[in-house]
């Protein structure tokens, strides 16, 4: 089996033993505590789960700016976005700038429960221009209307660095008990299934039957044991579908068209960050922790807009240090409906021209489903349309 990413056994932050628990529960009473932003707290779900194995917790400035800039911590570990808990300076107390740890509250938890407790190694203020800096780096823009820079410039300008310990994960094994699982979980399934070769395939987006067809058509290339639908549980950009009609319309189309036990479908708590390329390569890196050979990346992986190129999120892995990752990536062409083959194809597979094509996204699927239109056999399964017609009809 695959090793996990940049070690020999998988390091997961989540504290499980029981003495160790009440320990930390009873002193997270007594210590300084402050809300942390979403997107810190989905770190420490990700640092919780092992997925983000071997980070220890979150970075310093060296090690934000080192791995916006390079992809590298001062460590000399690759790794490609952001890992931090950055806090406004008006939400710290002296208590807490002056505390050797603090008590991380969950800010998507009623009544704010302890998610994490953190020993502060470092506070250090990030400046406007390091902060434009940090997210030209690693989201190619510093416009606003890109969400993930909305989120990241809003988080505030103070990082708090150090060792965490994880003492839930937040609201996805409460919300999404069925699908919800950490990187331990699924490496130990993997295993268990005795699948070698495994496919995961990311997604934000109910699948569509380009999405379908990509793991169907990496199945067939590689001989693989066995896929992962490992979906995005976290938070979107205002209209993207909710997790739980993801989850519903997948397993729906995953039980009507795979065969039996061929496809894992599971979920990470994570918000989706947009950043393409560089978010292509922490979605390959937390898949090896997961136990998965390939990774499918398709057209505008984890891209936004017009922010990216359709195939940054292929090439960047061209320029990633040798030897860095083990995982290997299934590149997938642009793929689309085809009148004269009436079926799904792989544009590199297929010999008709732009003018046979019906173009098939998330996007579009969103756009009709919005205007109140019925979805295409081209672009869903009908099984799948019927649960996503259900949901817009809500709205
Ligand atoms: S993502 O933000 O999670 O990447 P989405 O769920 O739409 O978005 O995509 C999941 C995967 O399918 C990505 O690897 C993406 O590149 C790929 N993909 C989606 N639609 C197409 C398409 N029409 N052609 C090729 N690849 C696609």
């Amino acid at each position: 089996m695959i090793d996990p990413y940049s070690s020999e056994v998988l390091k997961p932050l989540y504290v499980k033993d029981e003495a160790r628990r009440n320990v930390l529960l009873e002193e997270a009473e007594k210590i300084p505590s402050t809300v942390i932003s979403s997107a810190a707290a989905a770190n420490a779900v990700m640092l919780g789960g092992g997925y983000f194995n071997p980070l220890s917790g979150y970075m310093d400035l060296e090690d934000l700016i080192g791995v916006a800039e390079r992809m590298e911590t001062s460590s000399g570990l690759f790794w490609p976005t952001p890992v931090v808990n950055m806090l406004r300076e008006e939400s710290l107390s002296t208590e807490i700038k002056s505390s050797a740890k603090i008590a991380l509250r969950d800010p998507n938890v009623g009544g704010n429960p302890v998610i994490a407790v953190q020993t502060v190694e470092k506070i250090e203020k990030v400046t406007k221009k390091q902060i434009r800096e940090i997210v030209k780096h690693v989201y190619g823009t510093t416009d606003l209307e890109h969400p993930g820079v909305a989120v990241f410039t809003g988080a505030g300008d103070t990082l708090i660095s150090g060792p965490i310990e994880v003492l839930n994960f937040s609201y996805f094994s409460t919300e999404f008990p069925d699908t919800f699982r950490t990187a331990v979980e699924i490496r130990n399934e993997i295993k268990e299934r005795e699948w070698e070769t495994v496919i995961a395939f990311q997604t934000r987006n109910p699948m569509h039957r380009a999405h379908e067809e990509l793991c169907r058509m990496a199945q067939n290339e590689l001989n693989s044991d066995g896929i992962l639908v490992h979906m995005l549980l976290g938070k979107l950009k205002k209209g993207d579908i909710p997790a739980d009609v993801r989850d519903a319309s997948i397993r729906k189309m995953v039980e009507l068209y795979f065969p039996e036990n061929t496809v894992m479908v599971r979920g990470y708590g994570f918000d989706m960050l947009y950043a393409g390329p560089r978010e292509a390569v922490l979605h390959a890196i937390f898949r090896q922790n997961s136990g998965c050979s390939h990774l499918i990346v398709g057209r505008d992986h984890a891209g936004v807009g017009d922010y990216y190129g359709a195939f940054d999120a292929q090439t960047i892995f061209e320029n990633i240090p040798e030897g860095a990752l083990q995982i290997q990536i299934f590149q997938g062409d642009h793929t689309v409906w085809c009148h004269k083959c009436e079926k799904v194809m792989m544009m590199r597979d297929c010999p008709h021209g732009m003018e046979d094509y019906l173009l098939l996204s998330g996007t579009r699927v969103r756009e009709i489903l919005a205007n109140g239109e019925k979805l295409p056999p081209e672009f869903s399964r009908p099984e799948v349309a019927e649960i996503l017609s259900e949901y817009y009809q809500t709205l």
